[in-house]
């Protein structure tokens, strides 16, 4: 394997870390394609689509784009809703199943092996910009955000889905679920490394994510506070059902391209 020194270091370690990863998202990437127009189900939790409404109701003949789209059930929710999504995705491994997915339920995008900091598309090509746990927290969002603005047409929806904020704060690691401690300081929340594996993510405090949007020529619609279902689990080891009923673990940013 020839390594790309074009590509930022967290651009090149996401990819090894995600190409090495994907064979354990194959199955949430079979059950999420299967998962028709209404009953979408988003995040750690299977929060359902019917009760935080996050896809926009106009999306017939819209150009859209995923933003780190992993097996791309996101694009697929967006094409039976009438939508021209294309994927793009900085592992070949995940866009693998993607493409195997695409072929056996009979939809036809573009899928684009790269990095969302850099996507290859002209200014304005599209509608909507969406992300559901991709380049929203595997990218710098001082790079992807004005990528974001760069690709959307005036008037155009951004719609990211992250690890909320506060979580991040009271997280000690990838592997031990959050504590109702603050682990880490909020001032210079940025650039996260862990000591499991050599992939890099991302996080802002509310202030910088409001920065960079707004510097960015976008206007903030919402922010949306993801709280599962009573009852609902998830396998992932970060947060407990108990600490994600008080705290939000999951935030959803809506914003829109001003005119
Ligand atoms: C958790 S998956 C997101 C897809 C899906 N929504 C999900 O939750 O399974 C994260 C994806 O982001 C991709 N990714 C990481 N950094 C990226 C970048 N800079 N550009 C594009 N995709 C990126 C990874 O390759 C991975 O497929």
């Amino acid at each position: 394997m020839t390594v790309d020194e074009t590509l930022p270091d967290h651009v090149r370690r996401n990819r090894a870390e995600w190409d090495a990863w994907a064979v354990d998202f194959v199955a949430n990437g079979e059950r999420s394609w299967r998962l028709g127009p209404g009953d979408e189900k988003w995040g750690i939790w299977d929060i359902a689509e019917r009760d935080v409404h996050l896809l926009p109701d106009d999306l017939d003949g819209k150009d859209a784009i995923e933003l780190g789209c992993g097996t791309a059930y996101v694009s697929a929710w967006l094409a039976r809703r009438g939508a021209k999504p294309v994927g793009i995705d900085n592992s070949e491994a995940q866009l693998a199943t993607a493409r195997r997915l695409g072929a056996e339920h009979g939809l036809d995008f573009p899928l684009l092996h790269g990095n969302a900091e850099r996507v290859p598309y002209p200014d304005a090509s599209f509608d909507l910009a969406i992300s559901e746990y991709g380049a929203s927290i595997w990218a710098d969002p001082y790079a992807w955000i004005p990528e974001a603005s760069r690709l959307l047409r005036p008037g155009g929806r951004l719609i990211f889905l992250i690890n909320a904020t506060l979580l991040m704060l009271c997280m000690p690691d990838e592997q031990r679920p959050a504590t109702n401690e603050l682990v880490r300081p909020l001032r210079g929340l940025h650039r996260l490394e862990w000591s499991e594996d050599q992939s890099v993510n991302f996080a802002l405090g509310h202030g910088d994510w409001i920065r960079v949007l707004r510097a960015n020529s976008f206007e903030i619609e919402n922010l949306i506070e993801m709280w599962p279902a009573p009852g609902a689990t998830t396998d992932f080891p970060e947060v407990t059902p108990e600490w994600a009923a008080q705290w939000p673990s999951e935030e959803v940013w809506v914003a829109r391209k001003r005119d």
